[in-house]
């Protein structure tokens, strides 16, 4: 507890001071919005800056401390924040990459990884995790969650709050977490960054709002706002949010930063003419730190002056700030992460490197596969033609957010599969196109490659830059004529392994038609390219499964696997007019959520109930047994459905799963518990309980592919009254 310190602090600041330390400045160009300054220095100096964020290595982060312990009247330390999403220097995964592994413990030692490289560069915080849940694949920032599930989300962002922040704060190898973006962010109109969000109360608590609570609960120290709206609020000026929710509700201790420029873009949102009373709707809600914006710098003073800002709720502000400070021992050495010797000791070291490489492999999703094409067993394959204009690209594999990963530092899917094959297999290469565009001239070179080879290995996708902040897609297809030279390669007559690389579900029906296999290895980082052959050779069996429905088209947007029923629902058995369908395409996507296949085959057992009712809990097991020709892992999902609700409830939703390994002809039994707490929800009239009645149990391979049994509960209860119902 570091209160008193912090009263003995704040009792000697003055309104200016405290004022400073509630701003943030970007020190770099490395930024996502407009810059607004450009003598951060002179600012520091001034005692105008509470933290600082993009400056990285203990050098500069040192230079810059010295600057604000020396030269200000308090010398309060600066916080230094940057954006780790998936790796400092050695680039992890995209996080919805490494959502695929439904691997926890991977997850949690990728966040570490990410907080001791960083932490070592001066870093004492990151903007992660991103716990949005993201239901629409235009937009560009699904790369940075876990996907569309709500319960996904929660334990993922619970496994990254606790390997960035560790058990100890002020250790000089974690760094504070973030949960961003509070809230709603991922469920823009149309997909299109920063849009509109328009949505019941019951869709905001029941399925955006658990992530983030799911932080709190993991000890996270801070939130950022988001720059979206909700229901004609900006996130950045709602109280409910952050007064009522996050503080009143969940009684978060920790701070509040905005996004980038979030309290300037009140004006443009329309809700303040000016930007002192824009300073004045965000602080007044319960935001403690302005990101870039400097409306905090300066109208803030004023605003309290005028009455409009009671200096207490700047207090309130600063205290947050100062106490993050305290936890992590800037007080007692503002200067503990600068150390240059660490730096140079802990980055892009063979440890670090070697973790890449295993979550890499563990985020891979096999989709198709087709005769067996793959694995590519190398004792009786003499040529494989490796084509595409990824193939090569050492770049698109770090994905967006790369915060300091290099190229240089990165392996291509050539360079993995090079090493693998020496000596075994010769390996060809043409590129065939450009990533974009419409120039076919390289696809008859690709075509005689191709012809010589056993077997065709196609490299195609996104670049990096199309997905992340700002890169909404209206048309989620593989860009250009990859596609067709996918179809021309046909000609070959060989078998075709498609091995995909994007930020974000795509549209890939003429893909699944034409490819033999099709591996969606999206962009995993500076180890992409071993752990891509890896599982190409069969050095590793492919696990991974999608936290994202894959549409068939962009017109089926949103689709995502927990829907409702509808009144009309549509049975494709027995179709008929006037029901919920289109005229033009299924309604079943083209991979559902938490479909993926491996090398092997699994067989599941009927679910056997451990009875047929329960007043409180009740258990869920099946048998699973690998039937297959290869050792392998399987993630066991459980679903549960409510079937008569006093609101409408989804036809499923995912509530826990189990990752185990099978050896072949080995079976495991896996035991599901359900609690009644886990299945309450909100109904139309904002109460949240669970109601007696009778629950559909579903346990499976995928969302679509599963076993089912039943319960009944007895008896319900409605939170925070326990009375039965
Ligand atoms: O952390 C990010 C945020 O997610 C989007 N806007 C910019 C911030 C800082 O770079």
């Amino acid at each position: 507890d570091y209160s008193k310190q912090v009263e003995k602090l704040l009792k000697k600041m003055t309104l200016e001071e405290k004022v400073g330390q509630m701003t943030q400045f970007t020190s770099s160009s490395d930024v996502t919005g407009p810059t607004l300054r450009d003598n951060v220095e002179k600012d520091v100096k001034a005692g105008h800056v509470g933290s600082l964020f993009n400056a990285v290595s203990a050098e500069y982060t040192r230079e810059l401390q010295q600057m604000a312990v020396e030269e200000t009247r308090l010398g309060i330390p600066l916080l230094f924040g940057y954006d780790v999403i998936h790796g400092f220097k050695t680039i992890f995964p995209i996080p919805l990459a490494e959502a695929s592994s439904f691997d926890l413990e991977m997850i949690k030692g990728a966040a570490r990884v990410a907080a001791e490289e960083a932490s070592a560069a001066g870093i004492h915080w990151t903007f992660a995790p991103m716990v949005d849940v993201s239901r629409d694949p235009r937009w560009g920032r699904v790369m940075e969650g876990a996907g569309e599930d709500t319960y996904y989300n929660s334990v993922v962002a619970k496994a990254r709050v606790e390997g960035f922040q560790g058990d100890d704060l002020s250790a000089t190898n974690t760094v504070l977490a973030c949960a961003k973006h509070f809230l709603a962010y991922g469920a823009a109109q149309g997909g299109r960054d920063y849009h509109t969000v328009d949505m019941s109360m019951q869709t905001l608590h029941d399925v955006y709002l658990p992530p983030f609570k799911a932080c709190v609960d993991a000890g996270v120290e801070t939130f950022m706002t988001s720059f979206n709206e909700i229901n004609g609020t900006p996130s950045t000026a709602n109280p409910y949010l952050f007064k009522e929710i996050l503080r009143n509700q969940w009684d978060f201790k920790g701070m509040v930063v905005t996004d980038y420029t979030a309290i300037n873009e009140l004006i443009p949102h329309g809700i303040a003419d000016n930007l002192q009373s824009a300073g004045e709707l965000a602080v007044n809600a319960g935001i403690d730190m302005d990101m870039e914006g400097a409306v905090f710098l300066n109208t803030l003073v004023k605003a309290v002056k005028e009455h409009k800002v009671s200096e207490e709720t700047i207090d309130e502000a600063v205290r947050r700030i100062l106490t993050v400070k305290f936890k992590l021992g800037l007080f007692d050495d503002p200067y503990k992460y600068c150390n240059a010797e660490r730096e140079e000791k802990v980055t892009l070291s063979a440890d670090f490197k070697h973790k890449a490489r295993l979550a890499a492999q563990r985020s891979i999703v096999l989709l198709k596969n087709e005769n067996q094409t793959l694995p590519i067993t190398l004792s009786n394959t003499k040529k494989i033609a490796l084509i595409g204009p990824l193939a090569k690209s050492r770049k698109d594999v770090l994905g967006g957010w790369k915060a300091k990963g290099s190229p240089k530092n990165a392996q291509s899917l050539f360079e993995g599969m090079k090493h693998a094959t020496a000596g075994k297999a010769e390996l060809l290469y043409a590129k065939g196109c450009k990533l974009s565009g419409e120039d076919k001239s390289g696809f008859e070179e690709a075509l005689e490659v191709a012809k010589k080879a056993d077997v065709i290995v196609l490299a195609i996708g996104e670049s990096r830059v199309i997905s992340g902040e700002a890169k909404s897609r209206s048309d989620i297809s593989v860009p250009g004529v990859q596609t067709d030279l996918l179809a021309h390669l046909k000609q070959a007559g060989k078998p075709i392994v498609v091995v995909l690389m994007n930020g974000r579900p795509l549209t890939l029906e003429r893909e699944d038609e034409l490819a033999d296999a099709l591996l969606e290895t999206w962009h995993l980082g500076t180890m992409a390219g071993p752990a891509i052959a890896d599982v190409i050779f069969g050095g590793y069996n492919p696990s991974g499964k999608l936290p994202m429905t894959f549409p068939r088209n962009v017109g089926q947007i949103p689709i995502f696997y927990n829907v409702k029923n509808t009144g009309r629902p549509f049975n494709p058995e027995k179709p008929s007019g006037y029901k919920s369908t289109y005229l033009d395409v299924p309604n079943t996507p083209l991979y559902a959520f938490g479909y993926g296949l491996s090398y092997t085959k699994f067989e599941y057992s009927e679910i056997k109930m451990s009875s047929k009712s329960t007043d409180n809990e009740i258990t869920a097991s099946v048998e699973v047994k690998n039937v297959g020709d290869y050792d392998g892992e399987e993630v066991v999902q459980l679903y549960v459905q409510d079937v008569v609700g006093r609101s409408t409830r989804p036809l499923k939703e995912l509530k826990g799963f189990e990752k185990i390994f099978l050896k072949q002809g080995e079976t495991k039994t896996v035991t599901f518990n359900i609690k009644k707490e886990d299945l309450t929800y909100f109904r139309w009239d904002m109460s949240e309980g669970v109601e007696a009645g009778d629950f559909n149990v579903y346990i499976g391979t995928s969302s679509d592919h599963v076993k089912m049994a039943s319960f009944t509960l007895t008896e319900g209860f409605e939170v925070g009254k326990g009375n039965p119902v």
